[in-house]
């Protein structure tokens, strides 16, 4: 009798171990499929810890395992059973009625679940990260939320410059306190989040790192290079993770867009052509001297453009729209070596949100929300060679970032690929001569 069992088998633990011994005793051949990242990513368990291989690893250290498969995607299930002859599929009680399905294939048992263990609750044991919020608006309340889902993540205080708005964020989201100084605050947690307005990042952000915490600042980081720069060479120095909070750089459908773009599948890139705009009528965003379409909605389409076309462009020039005191609408164009991108932004403004990048070959469609990238295409002259992606987001892709933040800090890594510090100065760079009407990168 072939048997066959599925998990992700992160931390390997007594029940995971017992879970294979009955599997085996079962029949006697036992295959085991291992979730990749990249599933577990797609279906929303994002507080994995281990890398495959190492769980990999452990589950063949047992001894109990003739041969390990990985599981990739959903539905892989019914074609590993035909493919590899398999006469029993077991899974623990936890998952009771839920592959009834695969009766239809091979026999179907429920193991008993191990009480008391789990690698949920081993992760929360292990050091919890405590995250204090800065600021009390709108992102800062999706953040809180989205956090929940992040597993071994703390989030139970505020701080906000007004106390009472401090207050009424925490009764709403039931956090545990609510400081009135900065300080306080920062001596309270292992980390920050700083989701105040953009004026205030820079001196937040420094005064988290000089006190030593690990600091995710909302988008821009900074509002010039200068800043920018200096912020990643104090975090450096002072061995914090220093992270942008610019979620649409962590979620896997926009990683698999740029690495489909980048592959040579599309050709040589020779043109980027971004666009978010929003539907605003007042407040913060639309009055100086931070406000503007620019400080608020660039840094997603330049970080597409540096990302599909990188950190050093030869020229930049902005054309602007202003309603007296801040731009409401900016078209930012760029000039690479052998590419030219735009970036058009808009703030009570309304126009497709999509992106294309252009190559030699065909080009890559996503479109809007192409900052909540979930689905894209690869087009091409000749139709019948075009390809389709999908990517199902969980919540509102905040929780990818948190993920990200939560796991370099554990993992003692300083520089996350996904959204490197260059790539954060780079895009305060270009944001700042966006504003400045400066367009030389000499
Ligand atoms: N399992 C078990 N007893 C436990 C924990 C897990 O029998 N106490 C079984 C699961 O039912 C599944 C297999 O081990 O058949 C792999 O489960 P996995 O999801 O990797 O482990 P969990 O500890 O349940 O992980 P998580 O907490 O992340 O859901």
């Amino acid at each position: 009798m072939r048997v066959i069992t599925y998990g992700t088998f992160d931390l390997f633990h007594e029940g995971h171990r017992r879970l294979l011994e009955r599997a085996r005793a079962l029949g006697d051949h036992l295959v085991v499929g291992v979730t990749t990242q990249q599933y577990d990513d797609g279906r929303g368990k994002l507080n994995v810890r281990q890398p495959l291989m190492d769980r990999v690893r452990s589950v063949e250290a047992t001894g109990l395992v003739d041969e390990v498969i990985l599981e990739e995607y959903e539905g892989q299930k019914i074609s590993d059973i035909q493919r590899l002859g398999i006469d029993i599929f077991a899974i623990g009680s936890d998952w009771a009625g839920k592959f009834d399905y695969l009766n239809d294939y091979c026999r179907v048992v429920y193991l008993d679940r191990t009480k008391g263990i789990s690698s949920t609750q081993l992760r929360d044991e292990s050091a919890g990260l405590s995250i204090g919020v800065v600021g009390s608006g709108r992102i800062a309340r999706r953040f809180v939320q989205e956090a929940r889902f992040v597993s071994g993540v703390d989030v139970e205080s505020v701080y906000s410059r007004t106390l009472a708005n401090a207050r009424r964020f925490a009764d709403e989201l039931e956090l545990a306190s609510v400081h009135d100084s900065y300080e306080d605050l920062l001596a309270a947690v292992d980390a920050v989040y700083i989701a105040s307005p953009h004026g205030h990042h820079y001196e937040q952000a420094r005064t988290a790192i000089e006190a030593g915490r690990h600091v995710l600042c909302e988008k821009p980081i900074a509002l010039t290079t200068a800043e920018a720069e200096d912020l990643f060479a104090r975090a450096k120095a002072a061995d914090v993770v220093l992270l942008e909070a610019l979620k649409t750089a962590f979620l896997p459908g926009f990683q698999r867009m740029v690495g489909v773009a980048r592959s040579g599948s599309i050709g040589d890139i020779r043109a980027v052509e971004a666009t978010f705009t929003k539907l605003v009528h007042g407040g913060r965003e639309l009055a100086g001297p931070e406000g503007g379409s620019i400080s608020e909605l660039a840094s997603y389409p330049l970080l597409a453009i540096v990302k599909l076309l990188g950190t050093e462009p030869d020229r930049l020039a902005t054309r602007t729209i202003d309603n007296g005191s801040v731009d409401v609408f900016a078209r930012i164009d760029l000039d690479y070596p052998h590419a030219i991108a735009s970036a058009t932004t808009g703030l009570g403004v309304k126009s497709e949100g999509d992106l294309v990048v252009a190559g030699t070959n065909g080009y890559v469609y996503v479109s809007a929300p192409w900052w909540l990238t979930e689905y894209f295409e690869a087009r091409y002259e000749d139709p019948s060679r075009n390809r389709k992606f999908y990517y199902k987001l969980e919540g509102d892709g905040l929780r990818y970032e948190v993920a990200e933040f939560a796991s370099m800090i554990r993992d003692g890594s300083r520089e996350s690929f996904r959204l490197r510090p260059e790539e954060s100065i780079a895009i305060a760079g270009m944001i700042e001569r966006a504003r400045t009407g400066s367009t030389s990168f000499a």
